[in-house]
C-alpha cells in the first residue's frame, strides 16, 4: 500500500486533516482502532468556537451543524448564590456553538465515505517507522492481515494514548505536564436543558457544570475524586448534588430525566513540543492535552489540523518544506495561550483541599471581579469564542 499522507487515529483531527487534504487533492489513509459506532457515539465537549465553526465550514461538512447547533450569545457563572451573565456577544461580536463531539465525528466519517477515501476501523499492532528518513512507513494489522503502507508523511492524530508520540526516539520531544487532583464526573441525560446557557457554578462543595446537546438532550458535570468510583453515585445521587451545587438565590430548577451516559474523565495539563520529528507531525490530543474547563480539546484539535494541511499543500504544490518546518512554532503559540486559558478557568472554579479559607476568598474575589469590571469579562469573554489562529501567508 501507498498513500501521500498516512493518518493514525479518526478522532476530530485525524478525520478533518484527512478531509482538509482530499480538498487540496491529496491522498491519505486514515488507520482507527476502533470501530465506526464506537467512535461516533464516544461523548465528549460540545462547545464549538467562531473559528472552529468557520473551517468546519470550509471543510464542507457543516451542513448539519448548521441546521441542528445551538448557538449561544453568553455564558453564565455562578458563586455564592448568584448568577452573572457574560455577554459574549455584545463583548466580542461572537457567540459559541453547542455541538456534540461525536456529531462532528460523525460528519467526518459520512463525508469521507462519500468521496471514498480509505479509512480503516478496527485496525491492530500499528507501528510506525523511517519517519527521520524520506520513506516513512507505518506496520499494522487489518481483517488479520500484515500490512505495510509507505508514505511521504505520517499524523501522529491517534490522542493522548497513542503510539506516534511515543514512537520517537529519546529526547525528539520534551514534555510539560500538570495533573490536577480532581476529575469530573459527566452524565448525558434525556431532560431539557434547565438553561439557555451553559452554567460554571463554583460551589464550596465543588465545581458544577450545566451543558446541553439538543433542546431535550442535557449534559452536565460534577468535579469528584481523580479515583471516583461510579458505582457510589445512582443516578439520584448524582442529581441531588448538581442540584445543590448548581443552585441559585435568584430561583433556579434543575430538570432532572434519564441518564443515558454516565462517566469520569481525568483532568490534565500536557503540551508537546516539538510537535514534528522528521517526517512526523503530531496533532491534536498526541500532541496537547487541556482540562475540559473551558472546552478548548477539540478546537485546539481543529486548528492544528488546519495548520498542518495548509503546510502540506503548501509542500506539494511548491516543493517547499518552509511552511511544515514552522508548524510547530504556529500551533504551540496558540496551544500555550489556550493551555493557559484552561488552566485559569480551571483553577479560578474548582475545590482544591490544599485550599485555606484566604484561598476561597481570593477564588470568589476572583470571580466577582471577572464578572464585574468590563475589562476583565473582556478577557474572559475573548478567550471563550477563542483567540486567533495567527497564520503566516502562503
Ligand atoms: N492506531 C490507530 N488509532 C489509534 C491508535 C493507534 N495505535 N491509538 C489511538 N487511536 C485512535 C483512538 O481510538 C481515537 O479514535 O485515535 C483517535 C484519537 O482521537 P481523539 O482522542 O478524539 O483525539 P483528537 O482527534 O486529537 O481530538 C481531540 O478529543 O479527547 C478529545 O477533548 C479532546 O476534544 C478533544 C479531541
Ligand atoms: C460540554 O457541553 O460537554 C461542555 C461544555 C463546556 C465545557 C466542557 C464541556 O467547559
Amino acid at each position: 500500500m501507498r498513500t501521500q499522507v498516512a493518518i493514525v487515529g479518526a478522532g476530530p483531527a485525524g478525520l478533518l486533516l484527512g478531509r482538509l487534504l482530499r480538498l487540496s487533492g491529496i491522498d491519505s489513509i486514515v488507520l482507527e482502532l476502533h470501530s465506526r459506532e464506537y467512535i461516533e457515539n464516544r461523548v465528549r465537549a460540545g462547545v464549538l468556537e467562531h473559528q472552529t465553526v468557520d473551517i468546519l465550514e470550509e471543510a464542507q461538512v457543516a451542513d448539519r451543524l448548521k441546521r441542528e447547533a445551538l448557538q449561544h450569545h453568553g455564558v453564565v457563572l455562578r458563586f455564592n448564590g448568584h448568577t452573572h451573565r457574560i455577554d459574549l456577544q455584545a463583548l466580542t461580536g461572537r457567540g459559541v456553538t453547542v455541538y456534540g463531539q461525536q456529531e462532528v465525528v460523525k460528519d467526518l466519517v459520512a463525508a469521507r465515505l462519500a468521496s471514498a477515501d480509505p479509512l480503516l476501523f478496527e485496525v491492530s499492532d500499528v507501528a510506525i517507522h523511517g519517519f527521520e528518513s524520506d520513506s516513512p512507513e507505518v506496520r499494522f494489522h487489518s481483517e488479520g492481515e500484515a500490512q505495510r503502507l509507505r508514505c511521504d508523511f505520517i499524523a501522529g492524530c491517534d490522542g493522548f494514548h497513542g503510539i506516534c508520540r511515543p514512537s520517537a526516539p529519546a529526547g525528539a520531544f520534551t514534555t510539560f505536564e500538570r495533573v490536577y487532583p480532581f476529575a469530573w464526573l459527566g452524565i448525558l441525560a434525556e431532560a431539557p436543558p434547565s438553561s439557555e446557557e451553559i452554567i460554571y457554578a463554583s460551589h464550596d462543595r465543588g465545581f458544577a457544570l450545566l451543558s446541553m446537546r439538543s433542546p431535550t438532550v442535557s449534559r452536565l458535570y460534577l468535579q469528584c475524586a481523580p479515583d471516583e468510583d461510579l458505582a457510589r453515585w445512582p443516578d439520584n445521587r448524582i442529581w441531588q448534588e448538581l442540584a445543590t451545587r448548581l443552585a441559585s438565590d435568584e430561583g433556579f430548577d434543575l430538570i432532572a430525566g434519564p441518564v443515558l451516559q454516565k462517566n469520569v474523565a481525568p483532568m490534565r495539563s500536557f503540551v508537546t513540543e516539538p510537535m514534528q520529528c522528521g517526517r512526523l507531525f503530531l496533532a491534536g490530543d498526541a500532541a496537547h492535552i487541556v482540562p475540559p474547563t473551558g472546552a478548548k480539546g477539540m478546537n485546539l484539535a481543529v486548528s492544528d489540523v488546519y495548520v498542518l494541511a495548509r503546510a502540506l499543500a503548501h509542500r506539494y504544490r511548491t516543493g517547499r518544506s518552509d511552511q511544515l518546518e514552522a508548524y510547530s512554532a504556529i500551533c504551540l503559540r496558540r496551544i500555550w495561550k489556550v493551555q493557559r486559558f484552561s488552566w485559569w478557568m480551571t483553577s479560578m472554579l474548582h475545590k482544591f483541599d490544599d485550599h485555606n479559607p484566604f484561598d476561597r476568598r481570593r477564588q470568589l474575589a476572583e470571580l466577582d471581579y471577572f464578572t464585574s469590571s468590563r475589562a476583565a469579562e473582556l478577557t474572559l469573554a475573548e478567550n471563550y469564542v477563542g483567540l486567533p489562529l495567527e497564520l503566516p501567508a502562503s
